[in-house]
């Protein structure tokens, strides 16, 4: 075998693997590997001029020549390799977690305090056997107004701030509205049911009024109705009495005095003994005003009217209904003093419940 071909494999195997020695990522290695291993690489060209040579030292140069591209191809998957690790630290360095860090706390979210007041108070009436039904938000007057007894004119109607919906029909009138209050619902129950009814409602409600702390355009309501033989006032007064002791707390007293609502007869607005001032009425006393009252909904027998208007036997059936508003309930039980809060999404109200 000619001295100079052994010479120049010797050579460029030490060349090669000074330069891979010097390599650092993959793409260098990948240069390098066309470079001496391809099919035009310095090696495989070296290897192709051996044709020239007689047989024995073809063989020789052969030998010498594969041996050298399989130390080449070990040294390269070596390098390789220790690349590969030395990424491999240098990231996980970089990403180094250290697991004992607290963790990023998850917020909790909960319910609404307008929403675990509705529940509180339906739940207090489920316990007496009152079912719960919802109903629509967009009304009809006639449930709204006229089934209640109030017809179109009645001066009562100036008690509900109506917002109405730019809706025609074909007579002409404008009779569809968002419902002042969830009673349209006692019409709606008995219209398709037969007594004995006993129906909660909860549901959200809306007037074209101004806000103020007091005062909300859309808020929500629970509406109550029982009818059955033989329901007397006393029934009205032991349910109502009962609801009062279960929300805010056993030793309530309550109060009835007479109201006008154009659906009861007699009608009457509830109050219950100031659970701030235990009913002391001291002066300064910021949730009864001093007063030792606080009013918390208005009810009454249902109308003869109402009954006879759905087509229940007024001879035969009596009932009494009541409506409530659960963001009042919850102003008095958290002594939250504006309504709007409950609509304001303000997190750090919504936090304290
Ligand atoms: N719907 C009345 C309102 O919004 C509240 C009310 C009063 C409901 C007396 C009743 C009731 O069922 O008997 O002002």
């Amino acid at each position: 075998m000619p001295e100079s071909i052994t010479q120049s494999i010797e050579t460029l195997v030490h060349n090669a693997l000074a330069e891979l020695g010097e390599a650092h990522d993959s793409q260098t290695l990948d240069q390098w590997r066309v470079a001496y291993l391809g099919r035009r690489g310095r090696l495989t060209t070296i290897l192709r001029g051996l044709s020239q040579l007689d047989l024995e030292e073809r063989r020789a140069a052969g030998a010498l020549g594969n041996k050298a591209k399989r130390s080449l191809e070990e040294h390269l998957d070596r390098r390789e390799s220790e690349i590969r690790q030395v990424q491999l630290d240098r990231s996980a360095e970089l990403d180094r977690l250290d697991v004992t860090l607290p963790g990023r706390p998850l917020s909790m979210g909960r319910l609404h305090p307008t929403t675990q007041v509705i529940r509180e108070i339906t739940s207090a009436f489920t316990a007496m056997g009152f079912s719960i039904v919802e109903g629509p938000e967009v009304e009809w007057d006639k449930y709204n107004f006229e089934m209640l007894n109030i017809p179109q004119g009645h001066p009562a109607r100036d008690m509900w701030n109506t917002v109405w919906v730019d809706y025609q029909n074909e007579s002409g009138e404008r009779p569809m509205l968002l419902r002042t209050h969830t009673s349209p619902m006692q019409a709606r129950v008995m219209e398709a049911t037969k007594p004995p009814v006993r129906v909660i409602v909860p549901g959200k409600c809306y007037r074209y009024e101004a806000t103020d702390a007091t005062h909300e355009w859309h808020f929500y309501q629970v509406e109550g109705l029982a009818v059955d033989e033989g329901i007397t006032f006393a029934d009205l007064k032991g349910t109502l009495y009962e609801f009062a002791r279960r929300l805010f707390g056993e030793e309530r007293r309550v109060r009835f005095r007479c109201d006008y609502f154009p659906f009861v007869e007699p009608g009457v607005d509830m109050s219950i003994d100031c659970f701030a001032c235990d009913g002391e009425g001291t002066s300064g006393c910021r949730i009864c005003r001093d007063s030792g009252w606080i009013e918390i909904m208005g009810a009454g027998m249902v109308h003869p009217r109402v009954l006879a208007g759905v087509g229940y036997d007024t001879e035969k059936y009596t009932g009494f209904a009541f409506g409530l508003g659960p963001e009042r309930i919850a102003m008095l039980k958290y002594g939250i003093d504006d309504i709007r809060l409950f609509y304001s999404n303000d997190l750090r109200f919504l936090r304290q419940f």
